[in-house]
């Protein structure tokens, strides 16, 4: 099975096995087939969004389609809304804010799937989605259980997760949001909030918070429906304080945001800008124009291919500043 249509980035790979999984208890039949339990490998894709294919995949992929969302409870405090892993994300949000349940409008059309959200702990815009994560169902691909996590149990960090740390070991069939009553907008971005204040004053809706994190993310960011592409391709790396002092010395324009530990997050996209990677292509991958943070593919990329910019980034911005960027998407 051709994986080219099934990777944002629209990278060419083939899968020597293909299952496309509907149901729970479709998933747990799978798990004790031939299939599964005689594969080489296996993977399990989502809306594979966050993934770089360098090659054939000799092993069995599981694609997870399980559909459905529904209000699960709802008292004065919060609303409780679950949805299956193979719901679109950004339809399962603009689902939510229809019906009245705001709260994610801050994670509006960030690509893939609602499993795959916690995977990453997706985040935006001063948003990360484990803050709003009541519980989610894992299945254990190692002995086929099924386990109802909580936040605590899910080790949520800035693009991290269980999930991420123990590759191949969890499915997450689904994830039940909880959103808090009564609704505040989250508007420490300073860009969201200067446009939410140019629509809608001091009194946005959830509605408009959602079409103005559309708005900045449609100006910066490649749509993957016409450029492959895979989000931010790097991390936003983290320094201790006095690592952050020297590096302010030497470049005082140095966007950093200070984090609770005392330690200080910096862009990653500026130190790539700096370096010169703006707009630059290296063969048919390129740094995008308008956010350096992302590579896209111009055209008949391969994964090597972008592996070899992500090298060359790292280099440059390692000699220009010391420090090692860690690349975001998962390689297979
Ligand atoms: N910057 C540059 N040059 C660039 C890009 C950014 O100088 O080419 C500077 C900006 O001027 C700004 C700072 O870097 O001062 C931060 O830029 P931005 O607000 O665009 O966000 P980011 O840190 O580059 C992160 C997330 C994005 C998320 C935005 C908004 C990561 C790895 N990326 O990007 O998430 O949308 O914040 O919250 O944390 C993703 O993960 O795929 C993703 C798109």
């Amino acid at each position: 099975v051709a994986l080219d249509e099934l990777n944002t980035f629209r990278l060419p790979a083939r899968a020597a096995q293909f299952v496309d999984i509907d149901t729970l208890a479709g998933l747990q039949a799978m798990l004790r087939s031939e299939c599964w339990q005689g594969a080489p490998r296996r993977l399990v894709l989502g809306g594979g969004s966050n993934l770089v294919l360098t090659g054939d995949f000799a092993g069995l992929v599981v694609k997870v389609g399980l559909r459905g969302r529904r209000l699960a409870g709802e008292d004065a405090q919060a609303w409780r809304v679950e949805a299956a892993a193979g719901e679109n994300w950004h339809d399962f949000v603009r689902w939510t804010i229809a019906q009245g349940w705001p709260g994610l409008e801050n994670l509006s059309l960030i690509p893939g799937t609602v499993g795959a959200a916690p995977v990453q702990n997706i985040g935006a815009y001063g948003l990360e989605v484990a803050e709003r994560i009541d519980s989610l169902t894992a299945v254990d691909l190692h002995d086929g259980t099924v386990h109802r996590l909580l936040p605590a149990d899910c080790a949520f960090g800035y693009r991290d997760s269980l999930f991420k740390r123990q590759p191949g070991r969890w499915l997450i069939a689904s994830v039940c949001f909880r959103l808090p009553r009564p609704w505040r907008p989250r508007l420490d971005y300073a860009e969201l909030a200067r446009e939410v204040q140019a629509v809608a004053g001091a009194a946005p809706t959830a509605l408009q918070v959602s079409d103005a994190v559309i708005a900045i993310r449609r100006r910066k960011l490649p749509d993957p429906a016409e450029i492959g592409n895979a989000g931010s391709f790097f991390k936003n790396p983290v320094v201790d304080a006095a690592s952050f002092a020297r590096l302010a010395a030497s470049w005082p324009a140095l966007p950093h945001y200070p984090q609770a530990d005392g330690s200080v997050k910096l862009a990653a996209g500026w130190l790539i800008e700096q370096c010169g990677w703006k707009g630059r292509n290296l063969g048919p991958v390129g740094c995008f124009e308008r956010q350096a943070l992302v590579l896209v593919n111009r055209g008949g990329a391969t994964g090597g291919d972008v592996a070899r910019v992500a090298t060359a980034i790292r280099a440059d911005v390692r000699a220009r500043f010391g420090i090692e960027l860690e690349p975001e998407p998962v390689f297979v």
